[in-house]
C-alpha cells in the first residue's frame, strides 16, 4: 500500500522555490490550503494500527523525525512534560514484551511518559494535571509522522504503567502513559476489522 503520492505536484515545486527565496515559514503560509494539507489528510485517512512488524530495521533518520514530532507537539501552558524513551536494545525489547502482549514483533518501541513535576496543574479540578492529554497529543503526532515516513505503529494502553516504571527503573516523577511500537510492517498486515467501523457523524457530533 503506498504511503505517499508518488507524483511531484506543482505546489511542491513552488513550495521549494518560495522556501529558498523567502524561507520555510513564508512558504508554509503561502501554501496554507494549497495542497500540502491534503498530504496530512491522506496520512489521517490511510493510517491504521499495525499489529505485525517485519524485521527490517528502522533507520535512525526516521527515528529522529518521529522524535522531532514529539518535541514539537503542543502542551498545556507549553510545560513540555513529555519524556520519550526509545527501546531498541535486545534487553529492553525482551523486557517490554514481558510487560505487554501487544508489541507485535516490533524492534523499536517508544515508551511515552510525562514528568509529574513539569505538567500543568488544573486550578479547577483537584489533582488533575495535563500529563495524559499532553502525551496523547504527542503520541498521536508521533504515530502520524511514523506513517508519513512509511512506518506502521500501534498505540498501546495494554500494559501496567506501575510495573513498567519499576521494570525500567524510572524516577518516581515519570509516568508512562503509552507504548508505541513502530516499524516496517509485515507483508501480510491488514487493518483489523474495527478500523473501518465508525459511529455515524449525527451520533458523534452535537451542535448546541
Ligand atoms: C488510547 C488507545 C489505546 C490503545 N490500546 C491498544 C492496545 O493496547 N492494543 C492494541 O492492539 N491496540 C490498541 N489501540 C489501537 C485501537 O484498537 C485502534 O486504534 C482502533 O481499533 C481503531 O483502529 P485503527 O487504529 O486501525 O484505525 C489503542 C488505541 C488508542 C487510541
Amino acid at each position: 500500500m503506498p504511503f505517499r503520492a508518488d507524483c511531484v505536484e506543482l505546489s511542491d515545486i513552488l513550495y521549494y522555490i518560495i522556501a529558498i527565496v523567502l524561507g520555510g515559514r513564508a512558504a508554509m503560509r503561502w501554501l496554507g490550503g494549497k495542497g500540502r494539507t491534503m498530504e496530512l489528510q491522506q496520512v489521517i485517512k490511510e493510517r491504521f494500527s499495525v499489529r505485525s512488524f517485519s524485521n527490517k530495521p528502522v533507520e535512525e533518520e526516521k527515528i529522529q523525525k518521529i522524535l522531532e514530532a514529539a518535541k514539537l507537539c503542543p502542551t498545556a501552558a507549553n510545560k513540555q512534560p513529555q519524556v520519550v524513551y526509545v527501546l531498541q536494545s535486545e534487553e529492553s525489547i525482551a523486557k517490554i514484551n514481558e510487560l505487554s502482549p501487544c508489541i507485535y514483533g516490533a524492534k523499536t518501541v517508544f515508551m511515552i511518559c510525562y514528568d509529574k513535576d513539569k505538567a500543568w496543574k488544573s486550578p479547577f479540578i483537584e489533582g488533575m494535571d495535563s500529563g495524559y492529554i499532553d502525551t496523547s497529543i504527542c503520541c498521536d503526532e508521533m504515530m502520524l509522522t511514523a506513517w508519513d515516513e512509511g512506518l506502521g505503529s500501534c498505540w498501546l494502553l495494554f500494559f501496567n504503567p506501575i510495573e513498567t516504571a519499576e521494570a525500567f527503573g524510572l524516577p518516581d516523577n515519570i509516568v508512562p502513559t503509552a507504548l508505541l511500537p513502530v516499524g516496517y510492517y509485515a507483508d501480510d498486515t491488514e487493518p483489523a476489522p474495527p478500523h473501518s467501523i465508525y459511529r455515524p457523524m449525527e451520533e458523534m457530533v452535537v451542535r448546541l
